[in-house]
């Protein structure tokens, strides 16, 4: 067992000379906080990473997970060495020493909404960043929107989780390379009864709902139309968060504005405003849309402030 105090890390990051620092923990801690300079391979999947993307078995590389009490990294480093990797260390520390000791990390806290609410990283919609997103239940993990393009970072992220795969459409059009998640992992696809035909729809959702559906206790479809016919909202009750693709979206800390704005887009714009005040009769202080900005508190407010303009 060949070890590295926080300290000699320190020394060795310093020294700027060449080596692989590893975090062997899930995507979502790495996103959430990491070592500067740190690459990510969890632990589960050392063995069928590494050797792509460590090919030189000399190269000097040093493991890390959270701490004392956290495994990852000792799992990682056993696999490094029976794998034939010569130059391996373990550091033991992990975030939790290097942190206490006073030293700088990369923290990405935009990837971390809510407790179990994760934004989805790096996704791009005809040249735009939209947003996706992943809510941890119990029993599945719950996609808002699919991935537009399936990288491995996101293969990655979902993996972490190991657990069945829903997506939710916040409506048609936004399905990108959502097909291959339902073919590789049996993702079940859920859209609103009234987007089946629409025009963009490039994906066979497995399931049809309605207003009202539930994914679990904490979850519940609006039906929101007036984007498109089935565009829905899904409300996270437990964090009080409305996740409303591109029925209502945040721009500039505002309500982004479809009457100014209309590019041919925005879809039947009273339907849209009359369902937007729909919204006002439930709990919720986050607005996560597809396009565009969060609104990450007082969403509430803000609409009503957008309500009151134009009624
Ligand atoms: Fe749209």
């Amino acid at each position: 067992m060949r070890e590295i105090s926080t300290r000699g890390l320190k020394k060795l990051i310093d020294s700027k000379k060449k080596f692989i620092l590893l975090d062997c923990r899930g995507i979502d801690y790495y996103l959430w906080e990491h070592l500067p300079g740190a690459m990510n391979i969890r632990w589960k999947y050392m063995e069928e990473k590494a050797i792509r993307m460590i090919t030189d078995k000399k190269a000097l590389i040093v493991t890390y997970c959270d701490g004392f009490t956290c495994m990852a990294s000792l799992k990682g480093y056993k696999t490094l060495k029976k794998m034939g990797y010569k130059n391996v260390f373990e550091y033991s520390g992990g975030t939790a020493d290097w942190n206490a000791q006073g030293f700088k990390t990369i923290k990405n806290p935009k990837y971390r909404i809510a407790e179990n609410v994760y934004r989805f990283p790096n996704q791009v919609f005809y040249d735009e960043q939209v947003n996706s997103y992943l809510i941890e239940e119990d029993d599945f993990i719950l996609l808002i929107d699919g991935p537009q393009q399936l990288t491995d970072e996101h293969e990655d992220f979902i993996l972490y989780f190991d657990k069945p795969i829903k997506v939710f459409m916040s409506h048609g059009p936004t399905a990108g390379e959502t097909e291959l998640l339902q073919k590789k992992y049996r993702a079940k696809i859920f859209l609103h009864k009234k987007d089946e035909k629409n025009e963009w729809l490039t994906i066979k959702p497995d399931v049809l709902f309605e207003d009202g559906y539930e994914f679990s206790k904490n979850l519940r479809v609006i039906h929101t139309p007036g984007h498109t016919r089935g565009s829905s909202t899904l409300h996270d009750m437990k964090n009080k968060v409305m996740f409303t693709g591109d029925h209502i979206e945040g721009k500039d800390g505002k309500i982004y504005d479809f009457f100014k704005h209309r590019d041919g887009t925005e879809g039947d714009i009273k339907m849209r405003f009359e369902n937007a005040k729909r919204l006002l009769e439930y709990d919720f202080e986050k607005i996560l849309p597809f396009h565009y900005d969060i609104i990450p508190k007082k969403a509430k407010s803000i609409l009503l402030e957008f309500i009151h303009k134009y009624s």
